[in-house]
């Protein structure tokens, strides 16, 4: 094959990555717990060329600079597999916000690895495919797999990989309100680094984030909806606490964004069980049941104005699509 269109979903993280180990592979100071969602995929078409170089289109723009320097490095690992020199057009069309905290670069990379190691001739399997995403973007290896998934932090390239968890509790849902969908200016891998080596709450955040990481895996073993919710609202706050220590502090919630936080926590209140959590961006993300989340999203309308809140539930791992063929979610 010398072209393939694959497809990847955004994953939401409940328990957070924040920081990394080693820079050139990526491997993450703390492992991760997401939710795969089954809104706002990215569609990723890679095809092979005569050009004397690679080319990047998002949404209709061709990349320069950083951007397009981070999937050629991705490209550059998958020739090397392949054993070729020949260049890719790359033709990416996202549907959410692109940079603005909703997890687009997951999606993104997640589709890159799949559909670029198809249209090299590859048969790659999930794992080697989370890894090879993850050199792209850390949170881009859960997007590989569907569902609740865990990236085990590892210690070498071939370990720092994703896995996907079975769920056997009621159907999980995630309200994505959307308060700004603004570029964000201070993008998560200089966020992350920013906090590494500035904050003094770094330390405390990777060593009790790890230890959630535990205590989530085992919530989604006993399918304990409460306890993952818990857990994760606690992971996030933890994460933006790091960063809130970070010299110059960084903060990407906004008053806004705490409001949302107040009214989850009216809405348990009222027996109505939901958590919040948010990333590199003011946007909060509302863990809840599945057959709660349009009620859950009403709740927040009507306590938040002008907020535009998507509902999505659990969503399916990267997938390739037939020639001709649309993407199955949208
Ligand atoms: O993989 P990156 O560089 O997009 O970083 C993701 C960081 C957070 O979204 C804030 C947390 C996470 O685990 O997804």
């Amino acid at each position: 094959m010398t072209r393939a269109t694959a497809v990847a979903h955004p994953n939401i993280a409940l328990v957070k990555y924040w920081g990394k180990a080693d820079q050139r592979l990526n491997l993450p100071a703390t492992g991760s717990l997401s939710l795969t969602l089954d809104i706002f995929p990215t569609t990723t078409t890679v095809e092979l060329t005569n050009d004397p170089m690679d080319r990047v289109m998002l949404d209709g723009v061709e990349l320069s600079g950083d951007e397009s320097a981070r999937v050629r490095s991705v490209l550059d690992l998958v020739r090397e597999r392949a054993g070729t020199g020949t260049h890719a057009l790359v033709t990416s069309t996202n549907t959410v916000p692109t940079a603005a905290g909703l997890a687009s670069s997951a999606a993104a990379f997640a589709a890159l690895a799949k559909a670029s190691s198809a249209a090299y001739g590859l048969s790659l399997s999930d794992a080697e495919l989370s890894r090879l995403a993850r050199r792209g973007s850390g949170s881009a290896c859960r997007s590989i797999f569907g569902g609740l998934v865990r990236w085990n932090k590892g210690t070498s390239d071939e370990t720092s990989v994703a896995e996907r968890l079975e769920w056997q509790g009621e159907p999980l849902a995630m309200v994505v309100s959307v308060i700004s969908s603004a570029r964000k200016k201070i993008g998560s891998r200089a966020g992350m680094n920013h906090t590494v080596t500035t904050s003094p709450y770094f330390e405390g955040w990777v060593s009790s984030n790890n230890a959630l990481v535990e205590r989530a895996s085992s919530a989604v073993e006993r399918a304990d909806f409460t306890s993952l919710g818990e857990i994760a609202e606690m992971s996030a706050l933890r994460m933006h606490a790091s960063m809130l220590g970070a010299e110059p502090p960084l903060r990407y919630l906004t008053s806004r964004s705490f409001a949302i936080f107040d009214a989850v926590q009216e809405l348990r209140e009222d027996g109505l069980e939901a958590y919040a959590s948010a990333d590199a961006g003011p946007n909060v993300k509302i863990l809840c049941r599945s057959r709660e989340a349009s009620l859950v999203a009403h709740a927040l309308r009507e306590r938040i104005e002008d907020v535009k809140m998507h509902v999505s539930n659990s969503g399916p791992g990267a997938y390739l699509l037939d020639e001709g063929e649309r993407p199955s979610a949208a």
